[in-house]
């Protein structure tokens, strides 16, 4: 193929991308408050002991094991759960 076409069809392919990625939807996974509780959000080890299954603010269901503990794949808050934006 000429080359012309080549760089084209890689411009094309970019433009692309950066179209679906512009249109994703607004980040939806909810924030953490900005008060003093949650200041040091890599804390993780925490979380569990006011966000439990019987407690008030209640992670949802899919962050457990049937059995209590947080999910492995759910242990680390901090990777889904950002900061307020200020
Ligand atoms: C001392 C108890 C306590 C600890 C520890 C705690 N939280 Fe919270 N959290 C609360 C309370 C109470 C609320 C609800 C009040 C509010 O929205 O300000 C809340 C709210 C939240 C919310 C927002 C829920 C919503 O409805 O938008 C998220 C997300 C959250 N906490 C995650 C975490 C994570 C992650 C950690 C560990 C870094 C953590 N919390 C540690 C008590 C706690
Ligand atoms: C893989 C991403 C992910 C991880 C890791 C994660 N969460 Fe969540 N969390 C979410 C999403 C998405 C929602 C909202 C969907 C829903 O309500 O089911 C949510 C909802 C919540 C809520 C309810 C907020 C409300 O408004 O009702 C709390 C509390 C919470 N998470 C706490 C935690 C805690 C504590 C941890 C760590 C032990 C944690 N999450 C780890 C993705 C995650």
């Amino acid at each position: 193929m000429n080359r012309r076409y080549v760089h084209l069809l890689f411009v094309l392919v970019c433009a692309g991308v950066l179209f679906v990625l512009f249109r994703a939807p607004p980040v939806s996974t909810p924030r953490l408050p900005p008060d003093a509780t949650h200041a040091d959000r890599k804390a993780y080890e925490a979380c569990p002991s006011c966000h439990g299954r019987d407690s008030e603010t209640a992670m949802p269901e899919d962050h457990l094991t049937p059995a209590g503990p947080v999910r492995p794949d759910h242990l680390k808050c901090y990777f889904c759960h950002k900061p307020t934006e200020t």
